[in-house]
């Protein structure tokens, strides 16, 4: 099972995929979340991707698609994987289709307001936990004590800037995939539950 989770910033592609990744056993792999392990261990790539990261603009593309070539070859991605974030330009989604099919490609969508929401509230804990604060209102993490954190791109600004990017570099990936017929639209606008209870749905073949 091979599965592409579409979606602007902040419409819930984290927060899904890893629970698909754990239903289905398969590895989640987060370009985002790839590019910030560079950064924080001070790597060439970390330090190539955080200016562009900082800006809330997209990182170039032969720098992820390195990324994701060099995870989907790993034997754990034989049975399938879910990319998360990844592709996000009309030219990723050509270097991926030269390097794997894809069975599913799920569109999270959510309307604009909502994300700034979702976004701006976001927690984040070293362990990878995310919550928001309209739903959790302690500062440490419930699963590891950690201290609780906001992302350095989950600031007005950059996420004005990063919806931005979405409409004018991402969004035509929603044509590029409806034309290979691989598209499925997803109401992003649901609880974090009730959307995976859909996903798992279109997943089981029932839809
Ligand atoms: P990345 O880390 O991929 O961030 P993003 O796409 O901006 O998405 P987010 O992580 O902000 O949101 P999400 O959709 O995962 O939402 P989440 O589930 O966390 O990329 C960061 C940067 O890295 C990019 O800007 C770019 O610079 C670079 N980059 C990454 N990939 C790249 C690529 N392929 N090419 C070039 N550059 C790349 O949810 C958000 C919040 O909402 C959480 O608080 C959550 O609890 C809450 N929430 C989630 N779902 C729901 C729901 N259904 N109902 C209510 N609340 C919800």
């Amino acid at each position: 099972m091979k599965i592409i989770l579409l979606g602007a910033p902040g419409a819930g592609k984290g927060s899904q995929a890893t629970k698909i990744a754990k239903e289905y056993g398969i590895p989640h792999i987060s370009t985002g979340d790839a590019l910030r392990a560079n950064i924080a261990n001070g790597t060439q790539l970390g330090k190539k991707a955080q200016s562009y990261i900082e800006k809330g603009q997209l990182v170039p593309d032969e720098l992820v698609v390195g990324i994701v070539a060099d995870r989907i070859k790993q034997d754990d991605c034989k049975k399938g994987f879910l990319l998360d974030g990844f592709p996000r330009t009309i030219a990723q989604a050509e270097a991926l289709a030269s390097l794997t099919d894809i069975d599913y490609v799920l569109n999270l969508v959510v309307d604009f307001e909502t994300v700034k929401t979702r976004i701006g509230g976001r927690r984040m804990c070293a362990c990878g936990e995310s919550y928001h604060i309209s739903t959790y209102s302690s500062d440490v993490c419930a699963k590891c004590n950690g201290k609780l954190y906001q992302r350095a791109d989950d600031n007005e600004a950059t996420i004005a800037s990063r919806l931005e990017v979405y409409k004018n570099q991402t969004a035509p990936l929603v044509e590029f995939y409806q034309k290979l017929g691989k598209l499925i639209d997803v109401d992003g606008n649901k609880s974090i539950s009730e959307l995976f209870e859909d996903i798992k749905v279109i997943l089981n073949g029932n839809n």
